[in-house]
């Protein structure tokens, strides 16, 4: 795509952000989806969050998604705070608009819209969350709209686990919540229908480590993994070797990073060619 006085920038701020691959889902998406802008990426320290927000409004930088460490501290600069957001505690996308600044959080919105597209069904169902950390907190927020019949959060140290708890349920009591220890081995968790692993284990380099052993969960549960690096798990391989369904993380990452496009441009965007087009990159890589 040209890039000409018209073209609008976008961009993601936070530090670390070298490894980040969302100029890749960004510039591919706006030139599949004939968007006139551009995506990079800016390395921001704590220190300079005021300076980067003084600059979006002098640039007329139409958009930017945020990440570590900045998702809590940039709230106070911005003009408006969706709802969801706002509950959250922490933003991960901003739209320019006319000079407003307005955060929106897509983190959990990504693995749910996968989820539809997988025909995962999440109203009535039972849903084991591994993990209590940021990742866990957006998702269960955005499972919970959905109306699970009930939810366990699992983790190493259960206090995390309550505290999302107490936070999260204040007015969705339809939903039963449980939190417990992910070494308590005397849980029975066959009855959960779909599981999802919201930590870091089995991640890259630690590709042998899995968050729990597969034997404790159903044959018949959607075993799913927030992480896409590798793109399959050892989760993942364990429970498919079993005959369970399985979705990897990746198609979250890039849902996520097309809410945050939809939120700038107003646009449907279609994702299915740019979830082929990421993972052949992250295979070659
Ligand atoms: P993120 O934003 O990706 O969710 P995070 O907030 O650091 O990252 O959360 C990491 C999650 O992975 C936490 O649930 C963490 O458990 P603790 O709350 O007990 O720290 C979990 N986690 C990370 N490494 C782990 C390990 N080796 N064993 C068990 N849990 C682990």
């Amino acid at each position: 795509m040209d890039i000409t006085y018209k073209t609008n920038l976008y961009c993601l701020i936070g530090d670390p952000v070298e490894k980040s691959l969302s100029p890749v889902i960004h510039n591919y998406s706006f030139e599949k989806n004939d968007i006139d802008g551009v995506y990079l990426n800016f390395k921001i320290e704590k220190n300079c969050i005021r300076d980067f927000v003084d600059t979006v409004r002098t640039l007329n930088i139409k958009g930017f998604n945020v990440t570590i460490p900045h998702k809590v501290d940039i709230i106070k600069y911005l003009d408006k705070v969706d709802e969801k957001a706002k509950k959250l505690g922490a933003v991960n996308t901003v739209k320019n608009e006319n000079g407003k600044l307005i955060g929106y959080n897509t983190d959990g919105l990504g693995y749910l819209k996968m989820l539809k597209e997988k025909n995962v069904t999440i109203d009535g169902s039972k849903i084991l969350v591994i993990g209590a950390g940021g990742a866990s907190r957006g998702i269960i927020f955005s499972l919970l709209e959905e109306r699970p019949e009930k939810l366990l959060i699992l983790n190493r140290t259960l206090s995390k686990a309550e505290n999302i708890k107490n936070e999260l349920n204040i007015e969705k009591n339809i939903t039963k919540i449980e939190t417990d220890t992910l070494d308590n081995k005397n849980r029975d968790l066959r009855e959960y229908d779909l599981v999802i692993n919201c930590t870091a284990i089995g991640m890259y380099p630690n590709i042998e480590e899995v968050p729990i052993e597969i034997d404790r969960l159903s044959k018949k549960a959607v075993i799913t993994d927030i992480i896409y690096k590798p793109l399959e798990t050892k989760l993942l391989k364990e429970a498919k070797n079993r005959g369970n369904k399985v979705i990897g993380g990746i198609g979250m990452l890039i849902n996520q990073g097309l809410l945050s496009e939809e939120i700038w441009t107003e646009k449907d965007i279609e994702s299915t060619e740019i979830i082929n087009y990421i993972k052949e990159k992250i295979v070659s890589d």
